[in-house]
Parts: C-alpha cells; structure tokens; sequence
C-alpha cells in the first residue's frame, strides 16, 4: 500500500459501517444476500449525492453561459456503440482459476501466477477479452437485431446530439454541454465498496472548442476549473493528485490528458478524467451514420469539427471521497469528564446532509418542543434542516456522525429571555444567542 495511505487514519470497515449505521449507503438487495457491484443510497446518502450533484451541475452548467444542459436517454442506438468503438474495444482482460473457478481482471492481480483466492500457482487460464457493456433486449424478440447495450458513458448522447444542441441552444464553440446520468459497466472484479461498481453515475461535460490553436489552453483552464472545484467543497489538497498522462497512455487522436486521483484509505484512485479528445468522437459518429456533425461558422461561411475538451467524473466516487475525506475521531470528553472517541463528518456545509439540527432540551415540554419545532420550520426554507429532542449530549453525536456543521438547542433560558445555544461542530464551542439574530449568525457562520 502507497506509504501516504496508511497515514489516513480511516479505514473503509468504519466508512461502511458508518455508512450503514446512519443511513448514508446500503448493500443492494441486502435481504437476498447482497448483489456484488450495486448499492443503494439511504436517507442521508441519497441527499449527500444529490448534494454533491448539485454543486457540480450548479459550478459547470448554472453559473456559467457557455455550458448548456442535457440528459440523454440510457438506451441508445446500439451503431452508437459501433461508431465509438465501445463494441470492438471496450474490453478488460480476463482470467479465471482453474482450481476455485473464481474470475479476476488480469491487470488486477498482484501476482500473475498465484490465485489470490484458494493459492493455487500457475491456475489461470490465458487472458481474454471481456467486454464491460452490459446487454438488454430491446421488445419481444430475443433475437440479435433486439440486443440493445446499457450506456457504459453518457457522453456519447451529446456526441450524436452535438447538432441538435448548438442549432437549437444557438450556442457556438467554445461551449460545452453537460450531463448527469448512470451509467453501466459490468466489471469483473467490483469492489472497495461504492469505488467500483456496475451501475454509477457519472458528471460529464463535453467542451467544443474551435480549432484555433488555443485548444490546449481551454484544457489547462478546464483542469485549473477542476482543481478549484474540489477545493471549494473542502477535499483536502494534500490527498487530490492531477496525474498527467504521458503520450505512451493517451489515445492517439488525445494531445493531453490529466487523472484526478484522490488519496482513499487503500491507496490513489482515479476520481475523473480530463481529456482532449481532438475530433475523435464527432469524426467516428459521421463516418458512420453518414450525417454532417460539423459547425457552421456564419462568420467564416466554412465547416469544421470542433475539438472536443473533456472532464468526466464519478458522482458516487466523489460522493465516497467527502465521506472518507470528512471523515475525522478525535479524543474527547463526554459531560461526566469522561474521555470518550467523537466519530465526526467535517462535511463542508453546502455538501452536509443536515445543515442545521434544532433541538428541544426536553420531550416531555410542550413549551421548549412548540418554540423548537416552530425556529426549525422557519429555517427550512433556507436550510435543510431536522428536528429532534431529548438528550443533547447523544444528539450531538449523532449529528456530529452525520456532519451537521451547526446544532440550536432550546432549553429552559429560552423560554425566560429569549436565547438559544448554537454549538458548532467543529469545535464544539458553544454560544448563546438571541433568537431574533439567529438567521443572520446562522447565514455567516454557513451562508444561506
Ligand atoms: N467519457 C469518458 C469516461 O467515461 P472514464 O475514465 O472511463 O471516462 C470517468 O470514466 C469516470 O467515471 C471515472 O473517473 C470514475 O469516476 C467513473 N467510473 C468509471 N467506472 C466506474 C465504476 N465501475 N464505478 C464507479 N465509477 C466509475
């Protein structure tokens, strides 16, 4: 394991329990056993990823008037596959042991000659081509001229509808259409946990850009973009890495590529990739469905295929990354005196679940439970917020383990002279404020 990884004090059995425990990520059909390779999102995690959905399509599409939306259908044309070369080409190499009969992915395996699962030495077979798309049928009939493939990358939904966009969005490059949408692949060997999976969803963004010789300086603006992008939400620079591919790694038709990798708890693991794909993709789409792709540049009156920049990244990935990355115990004391582990989530507070818990000190007290219900409904417009009561002390640690960045307790003071204390999650520090200035000290503590 990479030396720096074993300095990240986490290890993925806490993520997963803790994400079990609090409703963030389950097993998919846990009650059949589990299905290798797919999860579901809880409570928490369902808002969590939405979450980390947002701030990207808010950053990429919404605060920008050179990137367009889109959302393209799973199911495309099966020639789409054809045109880029997912069908021919988009295979891992595959071995299975002739002893255990398990399956593993070739490049996967630390020793080529050893079956990691029963020992067994010189066991595999030769390797071979699997392909990752995964196959449906499209109507009644099971027959070849019905077998559809579930998209492996949403980016080829843009690609075939790059006309339809600028025409109808009258966009002209630079600019961008971007989407958010799952994605298939059946992979042999899925596994540390939402890392590798077969169904996932991706965020990518397709950047058209003229063929003018400033191509490569729009792809180092997209990586710089990238870079401030994680950065905003909280990752932790020192486990972000931009991994420039070397010409050797690249596609041919690619003049630069970068991996973002990110440090996880067994080592650097790809979160995105940054590609110039040149004109690749729209040149493959037009050699075979015979339509012209091209831009018509009014200014020039002539044709020409746009460069395409990339930057395609794992939702679920990047959701696993602010778990792990928030992820932080520490020493410290309960009410008694009494040192005691705190397990806290230091999401940043646009990313965080639950922004703010309001709490009544007591349950059995139709006064403080009234005036703690009603501050938390006058919150939820701005905030996402949740209500709950009884013993502060475990309800802090509670919201400490689900990362809610601020706590607002109402207790018997409040009733007297109108006070409430907010607790910050971070440094515990506590402080009492006046009711009538709690959304102005909320908003800049966290914003709105
Ligand atoms: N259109 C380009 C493309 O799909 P990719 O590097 O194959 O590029 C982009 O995938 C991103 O999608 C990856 O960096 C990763 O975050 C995510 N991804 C790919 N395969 C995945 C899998 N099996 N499970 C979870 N995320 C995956």
């Amino acid at each position: 394991m990479d030396m720096a990884a074993s300095e990240s004090r986490v290890t993925m059995d806490e993520i997963t329990a803790l994400a079990k425990r609090r409703g963030f990520i389950f097993q998919s059909s846990e009650i059949y056993g589990g299905l290798n390779g797919f999860y579901d999102y809880g409570p928490l995690g369902a808002i969590l990823k939405r979450n980390v959905k947002n701030a990207w399509w808010r950053d990429t599409v919404e605060l920008r008037d050179d990137v367009v939306g889109f959302d393209s259908s799973i199911i495309m044309h099966p020639l789409t596959w054809k045109a880029s070369g997912h069908i021919d080409a988009f295979h891992d190499k595959l071995v299975d042991c002739r002893v255990c009969k398990h399956r593993f992915r070739f490049d996967h395996l630390k020793d080529p000659n050893q079956c990691p699962d029963c020992g067994s030495k010189q066991s595999f077979t030769e390797p071979r081509n699997f392909n990752l798309m995964m196959k449906t049928q499209i109507g009644p009939m099971e027959d070849s001229a019905s077998t559809a493939y579930l998209r492996p990358e949403t980016a080829q939904g843009i690609f075939v509808n790059f006309k339809n966009v600028y025409q109808t969005a009258r966009k002209r490059p630079p600019f961008g259409i971007a989407q958010i949408g799952k994605s298939f692949r059946n992979e042999i060997t899925p596994g540390n946990f939402t890392y590798r999976v077969r169904e996932f969803e991706q965020a990518e963004l397709e950047y058209f850009v003229p063929d003018d010789g400033k191509d490569l300086d729009i792809f180092r603006e997209w990586v710089d973009r990238r870079k401030n992008w994680y950065a905003s939400y909280g990752v932790k620079p020192d486990r972000l890495r931009f991994y420039e591919l070397t010409e050797k790694e690249r596609p041919h038709y690619a003049k630069a590529g970068i991996d973002v990798e990110y440090l996880f708890p067994w080592g650097w693991g790809e979160l995105e990739s940054i590609a110039h794909r040149g004109t690749y993709d729209l040149d493959a789409h037009m050699a075979l469905s015979g339509k012209d792709l091209r831009f018509f540049d009014e200014a020039s009156k002539a044709h020409y295929t746009p460069i395409l920049i990339e930057s395609s990244a794992g939702m679920d990935r990047t959701t696993l990354t602010m778990l792990v990355d928030a992820y932080d115990r520490e020493r410290s004391t309960d009410p008694n005196g009494k040192a005691t582990d705190r397990v806290v989530l230091r999401f940043h507070p646009y990313i965080a679940p639950v922004q703010i818990a309001v709490f009544s000190l007591a349950r059995n007290k139709p006064d403080l439970v009234e005036r703690a219900r009603s501050i938390e409904m006058a919150l939820r417009p701005t905030y996402r917020t949740q209500y709950d009561e009884g013993n502060i002390g475990q309800l802090y640690r509670r919201q400490d383990e689900i990362g809610t960045p601020l706590c607002v307790t109402i207790d018997y003071d409040t009733l007297e002279d109108g006070t409430v204390t907010v607790r910050e999650r971070d440094s515990m520090k506590q402080e009492r404020v006046p009711q009538s200035g709690l959304e102005r000290y909320l908003h800049e503590r966290i914003g709105a």
